[in-house]
Formats: structure tokens, C-alpha cells, sequence
């Protein structure tokens, strides 16, 4: 174990997770959503849980760039900083998930092993690893932060797509691109991936 404490116990609660599920009619689940800067993961994370509020269930976006505020306001766009960005987020997430709520991530989460690192944490398929395959060209030219011209003019270095990597996931639960040249819009990419919780048996 990673663990650095000596003498440290693990307190158990008697009202359990089974219970908050049926208290709140659904199961606690993380739907990840990993992409370019610019490739739509927020605006994704919201109309899902827009979509998911109206039907009663209960959900809460935790996305990269508002955590950088806060619980991650230490960490920059290091390698280094990156892997303990996803790590944080990927523990309370999980903790979310315990409580009973289907917990959206939206964080660029560049790097492979991170996200499956975060995968491990949430057994029983209830790591839901969603991948925004928008082309780098699109997310460029959509340039809603001005940050892709920054990094191309060399004012930001290590900008994800630009010199610093983008690792695409092998084997997501859900992708989501274009369709002959058009996005999607995110009512109906929400619409996909509300339809996965249902098959999957989240949402009762
Ligand atoms: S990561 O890679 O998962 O740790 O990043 P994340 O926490 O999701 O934060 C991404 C947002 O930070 C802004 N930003 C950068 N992105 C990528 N690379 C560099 N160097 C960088 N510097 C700042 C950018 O606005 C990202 O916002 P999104 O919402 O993804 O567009």
C-alpha cells in the first residue's frame, strides 16, 4: 500500500450503501468523461445531468478545470501533477459513488494509465469511461478559452494536443464523435449515455 499512516482504522458506518441506493432509487456509478481541451466534456457533463435531474436521479459534476480552484489548486500541467489531478478526483468520485450518486468527471485525463487507474477504484463496472473522439482540428477551431493559440504561439507549454499527449482510450463504454462531419448535439450525447445507465441497471 501507498499508505504513509501507521496506526490508522477503517471506520464502519451501520446505514451502507445498499441502503442511500434504495433510499435514492438508483446506484452510485462515475461516468467519465475524458477529451481534448474544447472537446465538449463539459457542456456534455451538464446536459447529462440536467437530463438525469429530470428524471429523479440524483447526480454531481466534479470538472477539472472548477477543482483546479480548490481541492487541486496546488497541482499544475506537469506529468506529475496531471497523475495526482486524476487521482484526487478519481477518490471522490468514488466517494460519490458510495454515497449513492451517479458522479460525473469531466477532466481532459490525458494519460491511460491515470484513467485506469481510476477504473481499478470502482469495480463492478461502475467506472464508465465516456471518450469525447472530437478531432484535435475541431477543438482548435472552436478555441473557447483562446488557450490553443496561446500554446501554438508557444505562450502555454505542454498543452494537451499540442506538444504534450493525448493517450485515447482501448476500451471505453462510450464514444461519442462526429457523424458524416456533424457533432452531435449534447442533448442527444446525453441521451446515449442516460440510455447506457438505463440498460446497465443504474438508474432503478
Ligand atoms: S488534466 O489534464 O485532466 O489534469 O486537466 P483538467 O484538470 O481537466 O484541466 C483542463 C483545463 O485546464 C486548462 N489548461 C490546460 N489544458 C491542457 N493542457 C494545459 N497545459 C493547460 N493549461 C490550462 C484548459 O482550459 C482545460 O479546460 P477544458 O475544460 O478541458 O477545455
Amino acid at each position: 500500500s501507498l499508505n504513509n499512516s501507521t496506526n490508522i482504522f477503517w471506520q464502519e458506518c451501520p446505514v451502507g450503501k445498499v441502503e442511500r441506493q434504495k433510499l435514492l432509487n438508483q446506484k452510485g456509478c462515475v461516468v467519465w468523461i475524458t477529451g481534448l481541451s474544447g472537446s465538449g466534456k463539459s457542456t456534455l457533463a451538464c446536459s447529462l445531468s440536467r437530463e438525469l435531474h429530470s428524471r429523479g436521479k440524483l447526480s454531481y459534476v466534479l470538472d477539472g478545470d472548477n477543482l483546479r480552484h480548490g481541492l487541486n489548486m496546488d497541482l499544475g500541467f506537469k506529468p506529475e501533477d496531471r497523475t495526482e489531478n486524476i487521482r484526487r478526483v478519481g477518490e471522490v468520485a468514488k466517494l460519490f459513488a458510495d454515497a449513492g450518486l451517479i458522479c460525473i468527471a469531466s477532466l481532459i485525463s490525458p494519460y491511460r494509465k491515470d484513467r485506469d487507474a481510476c477504473r481499478e477504484m470502482l469495480p463492478d463496472a461502475k467506472f464508465i469511461e465516456v471518450f469525447m473522439n472530437m478531432p484535435l482540428e475541431l477543438c482548435e477551431s472552436r478555441d473557447a478559452k483562446g488557450l490553443y493559440k496561446l500554446a501554438r504561439a508557444g505562450k502555454i507549454k505542454g498543452f494537451t494536443g499540442i506538444d504534450d499527449p493525448y493517450e485515447p482510450p482501448l476500451n471505453c463504454e462510450i464514444k461519442l464523435q462526429q457523424q458524416n462531419g456533424l457533432c452531435p448535439t449534447p442533448v442527444d450525447m446525453a441521451g446515449q449515455v442516460v440510455s447506457y445507465l438505463d440498460d446497465k441497471g443504474f438508474l432503478q
